[in-house]
């Protein structure tokens, strides 16, 4: 299928200048979508990487740092701020920006805690009605009252940290030796800080996992198509769990009657409620899901993008990407409608071998110039480098070899993605074999 990428002959009078947040592969999905957007004039990107230096200025301010963001942003009359990663919205980007009247995509600190409090988001659904696990609530103090109720519970069960901890502060805790251990290491160890100072403790779900994001700007939304992850290092899930491995999209497990039941049971509810409580939510909503016979409950809620999933969804949307956000940051989504591309599109994670543990850098990428966007594929980068006009790798996660592909044949964009990345090599590259492969039985 022929991938429409930067047709920038076209553009017309406005022409903005956006700042994209965020270093991984994520980002690299925001930056090359927004570089086809015929209002875009120039892309910085802070602190970015090796591939997302093909296509925006790199500015060299960590991500988690607002002030310094932001008076880059005041300093280069930047048109639009997009944020990647949750640590500057949960710290209040948006808020320091819109303080001085910077345009910003993303929810407020106070939106942002449906990502950056467990507890929170757990209270909220319960308060508004939204369906997802039965759950505790357990502060440090009450440490005794948390390994009671482990000793009274069936097992599985999900212990979670409070705060963010980087994906690691959920643990599914299959016998109460375990779920004792970590709840001694949360409060007892201190592992995650002030982070796991109070924890949740759930029910575990069971069913299949999809994710789907909401674009809203607090008032009205529209749903991006339905995304599967495959969280854990192992083909068939198993093994440790992992940032993500790689992701499809659209994911069949969520009908279109799954679809309607998020909208009406858990968007609508959501973004109501947060208005409610006096947290509108502007931005991208991340609804995890756990669905079960057409049933779909809520496994968390994240106030970004998915990483990889980002880089399966963004790619079918078929619009202006600039005109999509900014519309979002300022309250004027409901005069725009979002439309998708007849497509689906599937995201090969290589990373590092080791990862998610140990795992060594610098190893020279070969074969990104044997792979094409006029094939259909496109190559983010997650963490790499230039050394001596290579690529080289810098992280755990490397690449995001997407396929895009036709809607009605997932397979064939499967096979095109692997095809693509047997071409790419480093030493150590590793990836799972089987993306894509739960979205094939929805369909056979
Ligand atoms: P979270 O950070 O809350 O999304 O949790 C990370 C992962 O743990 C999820 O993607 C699920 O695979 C798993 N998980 C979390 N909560 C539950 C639950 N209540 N039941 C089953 N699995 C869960
Ligand atoms: N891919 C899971 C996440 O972004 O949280």
């Amino acid at each position: 299928m022929k991938l429409k990428t930067t047709n920038i002959e076209n553009r017309t009078a406005a022409r903005a200048t956006v700042l994209v947040i965020g270093s991984g592969g994520r980002e690299h999905a925001l930056v090359w979508k927004l570089k086809q957007s015929p209002s875009v004039k120039e892309i910085y990107c802070a602190p970015g990487n090796a591939g997302i230096a093909e296509l925006a200025t790199l500015v060299s301010i960590k991500a988690d740092d607002v002030e310094g963001l932001f008076q880059f942003a005041a300093k280069n009359r930047i048109d639009l701020t997009i944020v990647g990663p949750e640590v500057p919205l949960v710290k209040g980007i948006v808020d320091r920006f819109e303080k001085d009247g910077m345009k910003i995509f993303g929810p407020s600190k106070r939106a942002a805690e449906l990502e950056g409090s467990k507890a929170f988001a757990k209270q909220f659904m319960k308060k508004y009605h939204i369906p997802t696990a039965d759950f505790e609530i357990f502060t440090k103090s009450q440490s005794a009252e948390a390994e009671e109720f482990i000793r009274r519970h069936s097992f599985p069960l999900v212990v979670k940290a409070d705060g963010l901890a980087a994906g690691k502060g959920v643990v599914v805790c299959q016998t109460q030796t375990e779920a004792l251990n970590i709840l001694g290491e949360f409060f007892g160890k201190n592992i995650f800080g002030d982070a796991g100072s109070t924890v949740v403790i759930e029910e575990f779900m069971q069913g299949e996992e999809a994710s789907v994001f909401v674009l809203t700007d607090g008032t009205d939304y529209q749903l991006l198509q339905p995304a599967q992850d495959h969280k854990q290092i192992l083909d068939d899930d198993r093994g440790k769990n992992t940032g993500g491995m790689g992701a499809y999209a659209p994911a069949p497990v969520v009908t279109k009657t799954v679809m309607k039941r998020v909208e009406e049971e858990i968007v609508r509810p959501v973004l109501h409620g947060m208005r409610e409580e006096g947290r509108t939510y502007k931005g991208c909503l991340y609804v995890g899901l756990m669905i079960a016979s057409g049933i779909p409950r809520v496994v968390e809620f994240n106030c970004r993008f998915g990483d990889p999933e980002a880089q399966a969804v963004l790619p079918l949307i078929d619009g202006d990407l600039f005109e999509i956000f900014s519309a979002c940051a300022v309250g004027s989504f409901g005069s725009i409608k979002v439309k998708h591309h007849d497509a689906s599109a599937v995201c090969i994670v290589v990373a590092s071998r080791g990862y998610p543990d140990e795992y060594e850098k610098g190893k020279i990428i070969h074969g990104l110039e044997s792979v094409r966007a006029e094939d259909g594929i496109v190559v983010f980068h997650a963490a790499t480098k230039k050394e001596n006009k290579s690529f080289v790798t810098s992280g755990g996660r490397v690449l995001g070899v997407t396929a895009i592909g036709y809607r009605n044949d997932l397979e064939g964009t499967i096979n095109s993605a692997y095809s693509a990345v047997k071409r790419i090599t480093f030493d150590g590259a590793y990836y799972r074999s089987d993306i894509g492969k739960k979205g094939l039985r929805h369909l056979h």
